[in-house]
């Protein structure tokens, strides 16, 4: 007998990190979309309960403690849940990271896609009717696959050569390449997103707008890399929670959407705009946060800029940004760290301090 999949059911890998939380929230509250999500998430040193503490008490929800490399685990998972739909975050994401400790960007990124895929494929093969023809393998990507765009270019479209620059975007790239494969080689009915640079609340103060916040509040030089006039295209978190569950919806299989805020700004840019908003909304005695930035040694193979033309998504499924700006994002989120700082200590803890030390302590000004 061939299987059904279970009402309609969603799988997402990665849900406790930023991205993938923000997500849930997001598909739960969205009105009788889904009758069951599964969260698949190995929980490493990025992945933490206290991100979807708020959805334990749902019924429609459930959390998977896996590894996305582990075979066994990931097949088990299809047969038990059997999703109508898979929405692929799990990663390692930090480009940081991706330079001193590059095998376990190819090992999650890389095997644990393929691992992904393989069960969601055999799974997929075992159906049929509606359920083989409704059934969607989203991978959630990013913008950094496309490199570094030289300052007046055009942004990223769907058509820009790959032409990945850190481990980070390599490995991201590698998994690009394999769910295309996929879709060509055994007709999985595929979607891929390649995103520009997220912000919002959950984010792990290791990427630059949470770590600005954080090191701000405990007086530490607030470091910023080389001249700090790289260039982001930046999007809050939930826009693009929204342009997933769009394409889940609508997208078609086969099909690369781009996603972006297109909202450029210089790293110092956004640095100074996260200090005048500390200012304002927790102001420090004898001075402005503006006084803690430091110019510091820059990261390797830094890419200068990038941009993404969203135009694709706008056409073809209607989707725009809802927040108004990145002035009123940054202000939302920077008023969410000021009120979630005991969620900021609890997710320090661990290995945190080890990695800023080992990113930061020796790394000199620039
Ligand atoms: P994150 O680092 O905050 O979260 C990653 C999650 O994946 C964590 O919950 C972690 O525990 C889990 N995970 C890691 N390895 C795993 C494994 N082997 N098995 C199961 N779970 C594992 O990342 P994020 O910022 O939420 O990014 C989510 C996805 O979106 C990634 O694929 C990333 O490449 C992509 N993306 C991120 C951005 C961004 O700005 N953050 C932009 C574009 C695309
Ligand atoms: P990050 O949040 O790591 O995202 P990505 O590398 O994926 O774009 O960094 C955003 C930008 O901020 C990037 O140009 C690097 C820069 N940056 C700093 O200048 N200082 C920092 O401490 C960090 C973490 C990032």
């Amino acid at each position: 007998m061939p299987l059904e999949p279970i009402g309609k059911t969603l799988l997402v890998t990665g849900g406790c990190g930023f991205i993938g939380s923000n997500f849930l929230r997001l598909a739960l509250r969205a009105p009788a979309a889904w009758t069951r999500i599964i969260n698949l998430d190995k929980l490493t040193y990025a992945g933490r309960l206290e991100n979807v503490a708020g959805l334990a008490g749902d019924p429609r929800y459930s959390f998977v403690h896996a590894d996305i490399c582990d075979p066994e685990a990931v097949a088990g998972v299809f047969a038990e849940h059997r999703p109508s739909a898979v929405v692929h975050l799990a990663a390692e994401s930090h480009v940081d990271r991706s330079i001193l400790h590059p095998q376990a960007f190819v090992r999650t990124n890389v095997e644990g896609t393929l691992v992904l895929l393989e069960a969601a494929q055999r799974f997929w093969a075992s159906l049929e009717g509606s359920a083989r023809e409704g059934f969607r393998f989203l991978h959630a990507s990013t913008d950094e696959v496309y490199g570094s765009l030289a300052p007046e270019a055009p942004p990223f479209t769907e058509a820009s050569p790959y032409a990945p620059r850190s481990p980070y975007a390599a490995s991201k790239a590698a998994s690009d390449h394999l769910v295309r494969a996929y879709s060509a080689t055994y007709g999985l009915p595929v979607l891929l997103s390649n995103c520009s640079n997220n912000y919002g609340p959950f984010q792990l103060p290791e990427k630059l707008i949470p770590l600005l916040i954080r090191f701000a509040l405990q007086g530490r030089p607030l470091p910023v890399y080389g001249d700090g006039l790289q260039v982001r295209d930046w999007l809050y978190v939930e826009d693009h929670c929204r342009a997933l569950l769009l394409l889940l919806a609508a997208g078609r299989p086969g099909q690369t959407y781009n996603v972006g805020g297109e909202e450029e700004r210089t790293n110092l840019a956004i640095t100074e705009q996260v200090c005048r908003l500390l200012d304002a909304l927790r102001p420090k005695a004898g001075g402005s946060y503006r006084d803690q930035i430091e110019l510091v040694a820059d990261r390797p193979g830094h890419d200068r800029r990038y941009a993404v033309d969203a135009g694709k998504l706008r056409r073809e499924l209607g989707w725009r940004p809802h927040m108004e700006s990145l002035e009123d994002g940054l202000s939302t989120t920077v008023a969410w760290y000021l009120e979630h700082e005991g969620w900021m200590e609890q997710v320090t803890g661990g290995g945190y301090s080890g990695w800023i030390a080992e990113n930061y302590d020796r790394r000199g000004q620039s």
